[in-house]
C-alpha cells in the first residue's frame, strides 16, 4: 500500500504573534474568538499532533467500529480482521463520500454507499463494481490510514506520519492513565455505557482549562456542597486554601489537579465506605499487594487533562471536540472497571449522570460559565490573568512544576505548551 502523505500543511501565519498573545502570566482574549487562530489550531494542534480517539474496549470484536473526529475531520476507529486497531479517515477514495454513516457498528468490509466500492477493514480497496471499465490499480486507491498508537487501551491517532511516538508524547503523563486503569484489579477499563454529548457555545480551550481549574470550584459549584455531605466537598471548598491537594504541570500541556493528598480513608473520593465493596478491596490487594492496593483505593483516579482533547475526569472519560472558534462539543462516558462487582460499576454510572449528565450538578455549572466567558470576550481587546500562584510554584517529588490546588499552574501549563505548538517553525 502506498505510503500516506501528510496533506494538512503546518502553515504559519506571520500576522499572529503567539509569543505576544501568550505571556507567562497573561493571555490575550482574541485567542478564544479569532477564526484565523482556530484555523491554525486545526492544522497544528489537531492535525499535526496526537489526538485521543477512543478506547480499545469500545470495539471488542473484529469489524467493530466507532466514528469520531479529529478537528473537523470524521474518522473511524476500527478493529481489523487481524485484530489490530486502525483509525481511518471516513471518506471514500473515489469521490469523497462518507463511508461509515452510523456512530458505531460492526462490519466485515467498509462499503461506500455512493457507487459501491468495497474496502477491507484496514482500508485496502478490494472491489470496484464494473471492473472492466476501471483502468487504475486498486492498490493506488486505499482509504487514508492515520498513524495510530495506543497506551493501555487509550487509542490516539494523528494525520502527521512523523509525529513523536505516543509514549514520548505522553511523557510522564502516562502515570495519569496508569492511575485510572489501575483502579481495576486486573488493570483494565471498559467504555461500554455509551457517550453523552453536550454542545457548548464556547471555545474548545475553555474546557481543558476549566477541567483543571481548582480555583473556581467554591464559586461555580457551591451548590454541590449543599447537597453532598462528604469530607470531599469540604476539602474542595475550603476557603482558606489550607488543603493538601496539588495543581501540577506534567509537561507537554498535560495538567492535573491531584486530590490524593486530601484523602485519608479508602474510597473517601467515592463517597462510600470500603465495607460496601469488600470484594473490590480484596481483589486490589491480591493484585497489587497490601500497601499499593490500599493506596490506590485511598488516592482514587486521576483528575487530569491530556493535551489537547482528553480529560480523565476521575471515573469519567471526556473528549473535547472543537467545532469553530465559538463552539465545541463535550463527550463523556463513565469509566467502568473490569474485574469488579456490577454494583460498583452501577454506582459509577449513577455518579456520572449526577456529575455530567443532562440534569447534572457539575457540567451545567461549567457550561454556563464557558458560554458567558465566550460572550464577554467577543470583540474585546482584553487580557486574561494567569498569575495566581506563579511565585510559589515548586518542583515536586516527580520533578515537575506544582502548586496549591487553586493556583493557576495547570492553566499556565496548557498555554505554555499551546504557544510552543502554535509558534513552532
Ligand atoms: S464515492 Fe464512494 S464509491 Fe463513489
Ligand atoms: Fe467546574
Amino acid at each position: 500500500m502506498e505510503k500516506q502523505t501528510f496533506a494538512h500543511s503546518t502553515f504559519g501565519n506571520p500576522a499572529i504573534d503567539y509569543n505576544n498573545l501568550i505571556q507567562s502570566d497573561r493571555i490575550h482574549g482574541s485567542l478564544y474568538t479569532r477564526p484565523d487562530i482556530f484555523e491554525e489550531e486545526m492544522q497544528r494542534v489537531f492535525y499535526g499532533n496526537w489526538v485521543f480517539i477512543g478506547h480499545a474496549s469500545e470495539i471488542p470484536g473484529k469489524g467493530d467500529y466507532v466514528c469520531r473526529t479529529i478537528g473537523r475531520e470524521s474518522v473511524v476507529m476500527v478493529r481489523t480482521a487481524q485484530d489490530d486497531i486502525k483509525v481511518i479517515v471516513n471518506r471514500c477514495s473515489h469521490r469523497g463520500n462518507m463511508i461509515c454513516v452510523h456512530p458505531e457498528g460492526s462490519a466485515k468490509f467498509l462499503k461506500c454507499g455512493y457507487h459501491g466500492w468495497v474496502f477491507s477493514l484496514d482500508g485496502a480497496l478490494l472491489d470496484v463494481p464494473g471492473p472492466g471499465r476501471f483502468r487504475k490499480d486498486k492498490s493506488d486507491l486505499p482509504l487514508r490510514l492515520l498513524r495510530t498508537e495506543s497506551y493501555r487501551g487509550f487509542v490516539f491517532a494523528s494525520f502527521n506520519p512523523d509525529v513523536l511516538p505516543l509514549e514520548e508524547y505522553l511523557g510522564q503523563a502516562t502515570r495519569l492513565i496508569d492511575r485510572n486503569v489501575e483502579m481495576s484489579p486486573i488493570g483494565e477499563i471498559r467504555l461500554s455505557a455509551g457517550w453523552v454529548k453536550h454542545k457548548f457555545e464556547g471555545n474548545w480551550k475553555m474546557l481543558p482549562e476549566n477541567d483543571t481549574d481548582g480555583y473556581h470550584v467554591q464559586f461555580v459549584h457551591s451548590s454541590i456542597e449543599k447537597v453532598i455531605d462528604s469530607d470531599y466537598a469540604d476539602a474542595i471548598t475550603d476557603p482558606d486554601e489550607e488543603i493538601a491537594a496539588r495543581s501540577r504541570d506534567w509537561g507537554g500541556g498535560h495538567a492535573e489537579l491531584d486530590f490524593a493528598p486530601v484523602y485519608t480513608k479508602p474510597l473517601e473520593w467515592l463517597g462510600a465506605p470500603l465495607s460496601r465493596y469488600p470484594d473490590w478491596a480484596t481483589e486490589m490487594v491480591a493484585s497489587y499487594g497490601e500497601e499499593a492496593g490500599m493506596r490506590k483505593l485511598i488516592e482514587g483516579p486521576s483528575h487530569a487533562t491530556i493535551f489537547p482533547n482528553l480529560f480523565l475526569g476521575e471515573m469519567n472519560i471526556v473528549i473535547i471536540q472543537p467545532i469553530n472558534a465559538n463552539q465545541c462539543v463535550q463527550w463523556h462516558t463513565p469509566m467502568l472497571l473490569e474485574g469488579v462487582p456490577d454494583d460498583l460499576n452501577n454506582k459509577f454510572m449513577r455518579q456520572s449522570e449526577a456529575a455530567l449528565g443532562p440534569s447534572s450538578l457539575v457540567l451545567a455549572d461549567d457550561g454556563i460559565i464557558s458560554e458567558r466567558q465566550q460572550i464577554a470576550l467577543q470583540g474585546a481587546s482584553s487580557w486574561l490573568d494567569l498569575s495566581r500562584g506563579d511565585q510559589r510554584e515548586e518542583v515536586d517529588e516527580y520533578g515537575v512544576r506544582s502548586g496549591r490546588v487553586s493556583d493557576e499552574v495547570t492553566n499556565r501549563s496548557f498555554w505554555r505548551h499551546y504557544r510552543k505548538v502554535m509558534s513552532a517553525a
